[in-house]
């Protein structure tokens, strides 16, 4: 049986959001202590933040620590997974600078989410090419470490899928070297995609739209009070949707059985308090209630873990140092085996001249 490796990351450009939590933190952690892996890297992708804020290192830099503070607070632990920032395995852009021979510019003008990224940052007439180049880069890292699964929101999707086909191009040119990786999506659609508080599409610092797992209690309410719901639901007498409304939304992503026994027990189960809202006569103000015991109650603990871990910044650093020279050692290993198979090992042990 071949080993079971994930690898995944975030870039650093921002503390990591309840989006983040649901989308993929949350899994990270049961996979880790299901014990059903061999190894986990996470990597602060602070080069991929670097392909399009060249001009601001500043603030990739000071979030590595914070993103790391993240991870640890909810419940990456060090000993089990290896924490590691990416800048600091250089065999990942020396893997990257080979791959790049394996795709095509116009392969990766076709991938959906670089597309969309593209329009997003107004960058059409001026494509930084590190950016442009960035799921090849990823490629670089999901092989690097061998991994077999990668969990990942849905906009990662067509990275992983560039990824196997790198690996499949390699694998049929200098023969079988790389494994091809999987994707592992959240199983809640609510998780797959979680808006901003204001219902729009995606969470982003620049809308102002985030709930930060770092949020204080006063900061959690009053974004939960403030959230957008159905704008027809204009009486508590109004029947209202739940679909699409990111107050329900939410509780899909955040709340279990035991919140609804603990905070709302006139209601057998969620659904049965949907139903309510859709028939009318159940206010917005009731429903932001339960969201915000909900999320009071599930955010509370990585919050003071998190106080607790920033007293000690020299600790965090230390982690990522040994995650590092770690996932460094593992990185060498592949490169190597990728160096062999294209036969430019010229100088290595036993190799023909
Ligand atoms: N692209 C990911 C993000 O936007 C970060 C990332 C870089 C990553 N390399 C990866 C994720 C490899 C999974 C696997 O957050």
């Amino acid at each position: 049986m071949g080993k079971k490796i994930i690898l995944t990351g975030d870039r650093p450009t921002g503390r990591l959001h309840v989006g983040h939590y649901v989308g993929s933190l949350r899994r990270r952690v049961e996979l880790q202590n299901s014990g059903g892996f061999d190894d986990i890297f996470i990597m602060i992708a602070d080069a991929q933040a670097l392909t399009d804020n060249a001009e601001h290192p500043e603030k990739v830099r000071q979030n590595i620590a914070q993103v790391a503070l993240d991870y640890i607070s909810c419940g990456l632990d060090p000993e089990k997974s290896c924490l590691f920032i990416q800048s600091q395995v250089p065999e990942l852009t020396e893997l990257s600078f080979y791959y790049m021979n394996l795709v095509t510019v116009s392969r990766l003008q076709r991938n959906p989410t670089v597309k969309a990224e593209i329009q997003m940052r107004n960058f059409e007439t001026s494509i930084p090419v590190g950016f442009f180049t960035y799921p090849i880069s990823q490629a670089a890292d999901i092989t690097a470490f061998r991994a077999t699964t990668v969990p990942v929101g849905e906009d990662q999707e067509p990275m992983i899928e560039q990824t196997r086909e790198i690996v499949r191009k390699f694998n049929s040119v200098y023969g079988h070297t790389l494994t091809e990786p999987e994707i592992l999506l959240p199983d809640n659609a609510a998780c797959l995609r979680l808006p901003g508080t204001d219902g729009k599409a995606k969470m982003s610092k620049s809308l102002g739209n985030c709930i930060y797992l770092s949020d204080s209690e006063e900061e959690i309410k009053s974004k939960v009070m403030m959230m957008f719901t159905d704008p027809d639901h204009l009486k508590v007498s109004d029947p209202g949707k739940t679909e699409g409304n990111p107050v329900f939304t939410y509780l899909d992503a955040f709340c279990t059985q035991a919140h609804i026994e603990e905070f709302a027990p006139e209601y057998g189960s969620l659904e049965e308090m949907k139903e309510h809202y859709r028939r009318g006569g159940l206010g917005d103000m009731k429903v932001k209630r339960l969201l915000n015991s909900v999320l009071q109650t599930t955010l509370a603990p990585i919050r003071a873990r998190r106080t607790e871990l920033e007293k000690d910044i020299s600790y965090i650093r230390d982690v990522l140092k040994k995650g590092s020279e770690k996932a460094e050692e593992t990185a060498a290993k592949t490169l190597a085996d990728v160096k062999r198979a294209m036969k430019i090992n010229y100088f290595e042990e036993g190799s023909e001249f």
